[in-house]
């Protein structure tokens, strides 16, 4: 049967889809001068002899012009449903206030979520749309969303409900994640047990109900909620069937990594301050490891996290742009590559790999990140002829075309 759709002309195609035991240099499965054949919006055919019936009178032909062709990637941690911004709170940074001092002085998230739980759903929708666009032009074709800048449950609800209609509205397929524990509303700040506990019984239920979340996530850090209050929580989004992220290790050092492992979380995410034992605990526990550099940088917060241990003592590591208001303002895919290998430590080979195929492990989704016969056609044609030219090229796009279950979005 002819394909609707033959990419030819890359210089390879990488399938992210090599040996798991292999080399990251392996793992990528690069086919030198591969085409693609696409049909019915699946992938139908990788490798360097297409059938001969594969081309037909319907067949639309691409020219991937000698530049190299991938999957697309997976941001698999962002907040990108947000009202307002915080350029002013950026503006002190660069001054020398640190992000806690803003935090503790009624800034930080707490600003986010009065903007955010003002906001309606239509103007919700209407500022996520430009920031998928971005996401989007750089390649992105499935991203994760959180919410956690709503405040009230029915807020929370909102910005759920938010992120199902944008998935209908544009390309990017998304993956809902429910973050109600990330600051204590300002209403709860005498009775904080009382926004615990409306988010394990009310929130979690309804977003179960309505199918808003396939993840719970949880802030766990000295000033936002300690691992015996994400608890519980936790373990009743697990009771409801949503499976476990968390933010931890990020602005100091609580055992949160081990925390996560204890609660078999898919990924531990932020890890800058993670400790020996914390690694030792993600790789016991089988626990992916989410990099957020771009939000290191941004943040002015120091060191980075310590991507090359973790890769070493056998923990996956996943990259992501963590879009989100107060910490990294920026869809910037090619920053969080560059990033990830310069201040993480991660060969080009590994960063490729943490935004496509680990990245699509985080979310569980099988074959997510990888371009394989069946699958969805999500894949990027790019101008550069080799994918060590996107963190090499720091913080540019080389992105020639984009394709989202075969139909090109550029
Ligand atoms: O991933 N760490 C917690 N959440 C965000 C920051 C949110 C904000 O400052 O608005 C993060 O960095």
């Amino acid at each position: 049967v002819p394909f609707d759709l033959l990419v030819t002309g890359a210089s390879e195609v990488l399938t992210c889809d090599g040996p798991a035991q292999g080399t990251a240099e392996a793992r990528l499965g690069a086919v030198r001068r591969g085409v693609v054949g696409v049909s019915q919006g699946r992938v139908a055919f990788v490798g360097t002899d297409p059938p001969r019936d594969g081309v037909g009178p319907g067949t639309r032909l691409l020219d991937a012009g000698g530049g190299f062709v991938g999957p697309g990637f997976v941001d698999c941690h962002t907040h990108l449903v947000f009202a307002g911004d915080r350029a002013e709170e950026f503006e002190r940074r660069c001054r020398g206030e640190s992000y806690l001092q803003i935090a503790a002085e009624g800034g930080g998230i707490q600003r986010s979520l009065e903007a955010t739980s003002a906001a309606t759903e239509d103007a919700l929708v209407a500022l996520a749309l430009p920031r998928l666009a971005r996401l989007l032009a750089q390649g992105v074709t499935t991203a994760e969303v959180k919410s956690g800048y709503g405040g009230t449950v029915e807020a929370e609800l909102r910005c759920l409900r938010a992120v199902r209609r944008l998935a209908a509205l544009q390309p990017v397929t998304l993956v809902g994640t429910v973050l109600a524990l990330h600051a204590v509303p300002v209403a709860y700040r005498e009775r904080r047990q009382a926004w615990i506990e409306a988010v394990r019984d009310e929130l979690l239920p309804a977003v179960c109900r309505e199918g808003l979340a396939r993840f719970c996530d949880a802030y766990v850090e000295q000033a936002a909620f300690s691992p015996e209050e994400a608890t519980p929580v936790l373990t009743q989004a697990r009771r409801l069937g949503l499976e476990i992220r968390l933010h931890v290790d990020q602005l100091t050092a609580g055992g949160g990594a081990e925390l996560a492992a204890r609660l078999g979380a898919r990924s531990a995410d932020h890890l800058e301050q993670i400790s020996p034992a914390g690694v030792a605990a993600l790789r016991a526990a089988g626990t992916r490891a989410v990099l957020l550099p771009t939000s290191t940088l941004f943040g002015r917060v120091r060191p980075y996290a310590p991507g090359r241990a973790l890769l070493d003592a056998g923990v996956p590591v996943a990259l992501a742009t963590n879009l989100n208001p107060g910490t990294s303002m920026s869809e910037n895919v090619f920053l969080a590559l560059g990033l990830g290998c310069l201040e993480n430590g991660l060969t080009p080979a590994e960063a490729y790999l943490g935004f496509t195929r680990t990245a699509g492990e985080v979310l569980g989704v099988p074959g997510l990140g990888r371009l394989t016969v069946g699958g969805p056609a999500d894949l990027v044609v790019y101008r550069a002829d080799s994918y060590r030219q996107l963190p090499y090229h720091f913080a540019m796009s080389d992105v020639a075309e984009v394709l989202k279950a075969g139909r090109r979005c550029s």
